[in-house]
């Protein structure tokens, strides 16, 4: 196996003490676009999402459903399951926190830290929030009224006083800074230069990474000391070892060299300062890229449960009818350094304009046209020239924009060619054309082209239309316009229908 050949994508695993929301999705969805687009270019893929399941959180949400915490999560990984298949999403192995070999690689894990005698006792005293299952230390947090407020959940921080175990994360403050200022492993660079000024300012801290049975019973237990479980964080970072067969062995080390970890920028302290750390402290080479993206905001706050400003995976399939739509729609919002509202008039705008009018109608004509005119048979003729350009410049251009993560903006160069293949086809006219089938077939193949280039985004409609113009979606090195000696269009469909923008 070739090594560029090989990519490995990961997703945070999600907290199922709720129902997934857009927020969600927007990562899931980045990091499924980034599998499929790897696939296309004939990549090995492992693609790997699931759930964070053990710590206070689940357990004190599984006590308000006077519930087991083992039967909470069983009850709804499956909806996480299930909203990630309406999407389509194409992982392939969905993790659990529970799950007996995630389980054993934390114990192995902090086996390792405690022999290496990494791991020491101590005193934990500060605030905690449960909703990030985070200790904040001062400056972190907000005051009001005299209470300290987790700024993400807009809620009062616990005190906690406990004895614990501490990891010595501050004897690789240097080693950490080095990898976060002098490579490119964080990206974009924005984030990179953001924790390296927290890490000069006020360094790499050892971290309490166990917490007392008699408050958090719910996680894996120090394997050397069975009065404490593991602080849910370092559980669950330890999954994206878990989830490719931690060892050494060949499989695990090609795929750890090209892992790329897709996350919001709430969770990039874990996945730099300390997972850096704990991956220097098992000898484990960092990642390839921890890829950042901002949030999607509504009325101008992180959208979150605790927040209630929520939309639903199920609001924006009500609304957009396809998780193709949905999917096009939140690529086409992704922001990896701003953040963006949820804005519904422009998703609307959005989906009816470039959707349904570009893509949608495009299609529609050179199907209608090619059946009527020509009983569906479409074969090569000359090409033109400036649709020839067009596509190139464009594959090219794409190919550029995806693999520096540039999504939306790839969206935006393949609907220029599918804007230009419409201008075509108004200047060309080829219902009034006594020699319609070249202009069609340029027509559709600049179709083809911009229909493979969507494919990771689209999948299903992408499909769709491969089968109802005949033609396959293939790999994208081997695109090429003018490679289709004839197609043979089966059918004209109908890809999106219109909203209404009067109905919210
Ligand atoms: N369980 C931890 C992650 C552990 S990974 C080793 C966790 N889970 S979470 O359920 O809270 O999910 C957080 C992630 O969900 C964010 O990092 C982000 O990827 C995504 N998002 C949740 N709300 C979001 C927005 N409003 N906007 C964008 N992404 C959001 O943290």
């Amino acid at each position: 196996m070739n090594v560029s050949r090989v990519f490995y994508v990961t997703t945070p695993i999600y907290y199922p003490n709720d129902l997934p929301h857009i927020g969600h999705a927007y990562t899931t969805v980045l990091a499924d676009v980034l599998a499929r687009w790897h696939r296309l270019k004939g990549s090995d893929v492992f693609f790997l999402t699931g759930t964070d399941e053990h710590g206070l959180k689940l357990q004190r949400a599984a006590e308000k459903k006077g519930v087991k915490p083992k039967e909470f999560v069983d009850r709804m990984v499956p909806e996480f399951k299930r909203y990630w298949k309406l999407l389509e999403i194409s992982y392939n192995r969905f993790i659990r926190t529970t799950d007996i070999d995630h389980e054993e690689v934390v114990k192995k894990a902090l086996e390792e830290l405690h022999s290496k005698g990494l791991i020491y006792r101590g005193t934990y005293r500060g605030w905690y929030c449960s909703s990030c299952e985070k200790f904040y230390s001062e400056g972190e947090y907000e005051e009001k009224e005299g209470k300290k407020i987790c700024p993400i959940h807009v809620k009062e921080l616990e005190w906690v006083e406990e004895e614990t175990y501490f990891l010595k994360l501050s004897a690789y403050q240097d080693e950490v800074l080095k990898l976060v200022r002098d490579t490119d492993i964080i990206h974009p660079r924005g984030y990179a230069r953001e924790i390296a000024s927290k890490l000069e300012r006020e360094g790499l801290r050892d971290l309490s990474i166990a917490r007392p049975k008699d408050r958090v019973y719910w996680g894996v237990e120090l394997p050397f000391d069975n009065r404490y479980v593991v602080y849910v964080w370092i559980d669950a970072l330890l999954n994206y070892l878990t989830g490719i067969g931690y060892g050494g062995n060949r499989k695990f080390r090609e795929y750890w060299s090209v892992v790329h970890h897709v996350i919001g920028k709430d969770i990039l302290w874990f996945h730099t300062a300390i997972w850096f750390a704990v991956l220097l402290m098992l000898d484990v080479p960092p990642p390839r890229r921890v890829l950042v993206h901002a949030f999607i905001i509504n009325r101008g706050l992180k959208m979150g449960k605790s927040v209630g400003n929520v939309v639903m995976i199920d609001d924006m399939l009500d609304r957009y009818y396809t998780a193709d739509s949905v999917r096009y729609l939140l690529m086409r919002l992704l922001n990896l350094e701003k953040d963006v509202e949820f804005d519904v008039e422009l998703l609307d705008n959005i989906y009816n304009g470039e959707l349904a009018d570009t893509y949608g109608n495009l299609v529609r004509r050179v199907g209608v046209l090619s059946i009527k005119k020509l009983g569906g048979v479409v074969k090569r003729g000359e090409l033109d020239e400036e649709l020839r350009g067009k596509s190139e410049e464009v594959v090219e251009e794409v190919v550029k924009l995806m693999d520096n993560y540039k999504i939306s903006e790839s969206l935006v160069k393949t609907f220029d060619l599918l804007r230009t293949t419409n201008a075509y086809l108004n200047k060309t006219k080829p219902w009034e054309s006594e020699n319609p089938e070249p202009l069609l077939y340029n027509a559709i193949e600049a179709t083809r082209i911009a229909t493979n280039l969507l494919n990771p985004v689209m999948p299903s409609v992408t499909r769709k239309v491969a089968e109802a113009l005949g033609f396959e979606i293939i790999e994208v090195d081997k695109l090429k316009y003018g490679e289709v000696k004839e197609f043979r269009v089966r059918e004209a469909p109908i890809l999106f229908k219109k909203v209404k923008s009067d109905i919210s």
